[in-house]
């Protein structure tokens, strides 16, 4: 024991470790009553490590060569020991991490965790957002299946309708004039190392920031406003370790067992993780009837597919890839958008339930949508969706400027 301290004295004197954990862990106070809502933000954390573990291992044996790379996911299915379970757990780990990051940025709606003074908590959080969509939409194609294929195509074709620069940028993306083995070496290139490390950049100043304000909580109230007087330690605030490393280790046994039933049982989930077509090899000659993106993309996609009106006589295309990039990044607005005078749902006026309700609905609606084949009522049902999309957004400081609120408590709630 006194040889372990020794060392540490020693490592401190270099190097601010204790005082790291003291900061992060083991002084850093957190409300007491959090709740199943924030066990995604270290669910998060543990997916991320796991894509990259099982990331790292599947780069051992796959190939990033247009000939080879189909062949070479198959071996590593087939041949390679356990190596259909590190695939499986990397491509079903990608749809739970959205599903995780979804549930995480849902508790940020709920309780307001978006405003004063966590907004580059929030915006630092989009970023992530922003990097995970690409770190997915590059990974897709590097199984070289006719979905890998198909969907790059036409994503990257959508910057083609951009004018002027357009077609020169889209070439630029690709590095030839189709989808090729140029694009599938930058793509892999920019999932297997670009992505990942500013993703992993962007974690590390979202917990920073965290850190310094301090974490929200379901109550939605600040608990550094009621401090003991001796100690300064926030009345209503508990130490994060023990008390949330032991909570959240229960939620990681939780998702894991999920998880298993998941990659053991039904690993393509009915061709929603992985879809049929993904199990056929890239064949540039043949377009597959109906080209999709996997479901996490697919309430963009359909928001994208609902524009179908020319306007200044530009292409509905372009509309649409606006309308697309416009619902994703309106989210880095929310701060700015919010005027409620709580944070929290719990004591928000009936309004701002009403509204987030059907931001939900039509979110995951439109998430259905997008996976169909569009038909005129799966568009006009899509423009409408669209509406009530935006319209959350953007009549979101009349609304909750005049919605009754309640009052909120002094101090956090069980
Ligand atoms: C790789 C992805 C992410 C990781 C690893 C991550 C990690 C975390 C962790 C560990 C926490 C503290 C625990 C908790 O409050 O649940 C947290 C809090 C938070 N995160 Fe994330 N996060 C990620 C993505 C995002 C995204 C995409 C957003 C929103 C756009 C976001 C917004 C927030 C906010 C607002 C908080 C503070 C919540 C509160 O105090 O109520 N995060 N994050």
């Amino acid at each position: 024991m006194k040889r372990t301290s020794a060392v540490l004295a020693w490592v401190d004197q270099r190097f601010p470790l204790s005082a790291t954990w003291k900061t992060h862990l083991s002084e850093y106070y957190a409300p007491k009553n959090f709740n199943f809502w924030y066990y995604f933000g270290s669910l998060a954390l543990f997916v991320l490590v796991l894509q990259i573990v099982t990331g790292i291992f599947l780069t051992i044996h796959y190939k990033p060569d247009a000939n080879l790379a189909f062949a070479s996911v198959e071996y590593i299915m087939r041949d390679v020991s356990g190596g259909w379970l590190i695939r499986y757990l990397h491509s079903t780990g990608a749809s739970m991490f959205f599903i995780v990051v979804y549930l995480h940025m849902f508790r940020g709606l709920m309780y307001g965790s978006y405003r004063k003074p966590r907004e580059l908590v929030w915006l630092f959080g989009m970023g992530i957002y922003l990097c995970l969509m690409g770190e997915a939409f590059f990974g897709y194609l590097l199984p070289w299946g006719q979905m890998s294929y198909w969907g790059a195509q036409v994503i990257v074709n959508l910057f083609g309708a951009i004018p002027f620069v357009g077609p020169d940028l889209a070439l630029w993306i690709r590095g030839d004039y189709v989808v090729s083995d140029a694009t599938l070496n930058r793509f892999f290139a920019f999932h297997v190392i670009a992505m990942p490390l500013v993703l992993l950049g962007l974690v590390a100043v979202h917990l920073v920031a965290l850190h310094e304000v301090g974490s929200n909580n379901p109550d939605g109230i600040e608990i550094k406003k009621h401090k003991d007087p001796k100690t300064g330690i926030p009345l209503d605030g508990i130490p994060f370790h023990p008390y949330y490393t032991v909570k959240d280790i229960v939620g990681v046994v939780v998702f894991l067992a999920v998880f298993s039933v998941i990659v053991f049982f039904a690993p393509e989930v009915g061709g929603y993780f992985l879809e049929h077509n993904n199990f056929i090899p890239a064949d540039s000659l043949k377009t597959p009837p109906h080209i999709a993106p996997v479901w996490y993309f697919t309430p963009f996609y359909a928001m994208l597919r609902a524009v179908t009106y020319p306007l200044f006589g530009i292409d509905a295309k372009f509309w649409g890839v606006v309308i697309m990039g416009l619902a994703v990044l309106i989210f880095c607005a929310l701060p700015w958008l919010d005027r409620g005078k709580v944070k929290s749902v719990r004591y928000r006026g009936p309004v701002f339930k009403a509204a987030l309700a059907l931001f939900v609905v039509s979110f995951l609606w439109l998430g259905y949508l997008g996976t169909e084949a569009p038909t005129p009522l799966t568009t006009t049902l899509s423009q409408i969706l669209t509406a009530v999309y935006f319209a959350f957004f953007l009549l979101m400081p009349w609304y909750t400027k005049i919605d009754k609120t309640k009052p909120e408590p002094e101090r956090v709630t069980g």
